[in-house]
């Protein structure tokens, strides 16, 4: 694996590529790395000639300046597992180098930036989607992978790419839990004990809540879930909401869409995760 610090280097690696029409896959990522980015690293070297990751904590898409001060770096290990994976480039570029300029540029995402995460990380979207088209315009990628997770994030992506007319696939991948269904996240990492015993409460809330979802009306569900999780003195739901997983509007009613998906915000302490799940109605 080479590791690129500039854009222009990187350009001219993978420059170097392309005469020989290699596919070039691409996995943006802000490093504390775990085997959710690892299954995206692993699906982009299967689907792609070329792997690039990017490791980047960007400054722009943190509306709360403890939450980038405490983002946890770990700048060896990422690299050794990404080593380890397989993959051929990792781009680790500086602040300078991302943003020789403050980036002015003010996106407009209409209602998907309203709702969830639009709504309580005012700013966020503004700032992936800066760093994102700059990503995508240094590596100039065919395919794109993220994590579903950040399920608002990847409409917001699909979206962006779709207005600058970037010729990217984006690759929307599952989440990756751990054995107590706990969605893996970086930010896991800074769970006390007490509260890595707590936070699996959130992933099972909400399949249970799937089992009796059709019998209850999306309100009812919405309820149940928020008012089980607060519940637990350790846990405090920022927001619960159905959506409709293609248009992120708040859904009443099941039958507004064939695709309902709950997306979730929980503080645990201090930290805060965010999860989701598809009913099947
Ligand atoms: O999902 C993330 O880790 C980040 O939002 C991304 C896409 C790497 C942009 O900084």
């Amino acid at each position: 694996m080479k590791q690129v610090y500039s854009v222009t280097d990187l350009r001219d690696c993978l420059a170097g590529e392309r005469p020989e029409n290699k596919r070039v896959g691409f996995v943006p990522t802000m490093g504390a790395l775990h085997d959710g980015h690892l299954s995206l690293v692993k699906r982009c070297i299967e689907e792609n000639d070329v792997c690039v990751a990017s490791i980047f904590v960007n400054p722009t898409q943190f509306n709360n300046k403890a939450d980038l001060e405490t983002y946890p770096r770990m700048p060896e290990k990422d690299c050794a597992l990404l080593e380890t994976a397989g993959c051929d480039y990792l781009f680790t570029p500086s602040e300078k180098e991302m943003y020789p300029e403050p980036d002015t540029r003010v996106f407009d995402f209409g209602p998907l930036a309203q709702v969830m995460e639009g709504a309580f990380r005012p700013g966020h979207f503004n700032g992936v989607a800066q760093i994102v088209s700059k990503l995508f315009d240094a590596v100039g990628p065919c395919r794109a992978y993220f994590g579903e997770k950040d399920f608002q994030q990847v409409a917001i992506i699909r979206w962006m790419v779709e207005q600058l007319n970037i010729p990217v696939q984006i690759v929307a991948c599952p989440i990756l839990r751990e054995a107590d269904g706990l969605a893996m996240s970086s930010r896991n990492m800074r769970l006390t004990r007490l509260q890595r015993q707590k936070a699996p409460l959130i992933y099972q809330t909400l399949k249970e809540s799937t089992g009796f979802a059709p019998d209850k009306t999306v309100r009812e569900t919405e309820v149940f879930v928020a008012d089980r999780l607060n519940s637990e003195p350790l846990l405090l739901v920022e927001y619960f909401d159905i959506v409709d997983g293609y248009t992120l509007s708040p859904i009443r009613d099941w039958k507004e869409t064939p695709y309902p998906v709950g997306c979730i915000a929980v503080y645990c302490g201090e930290v805060r995760l965010i999860d989701n799940i598809t009913y099947k109605i």
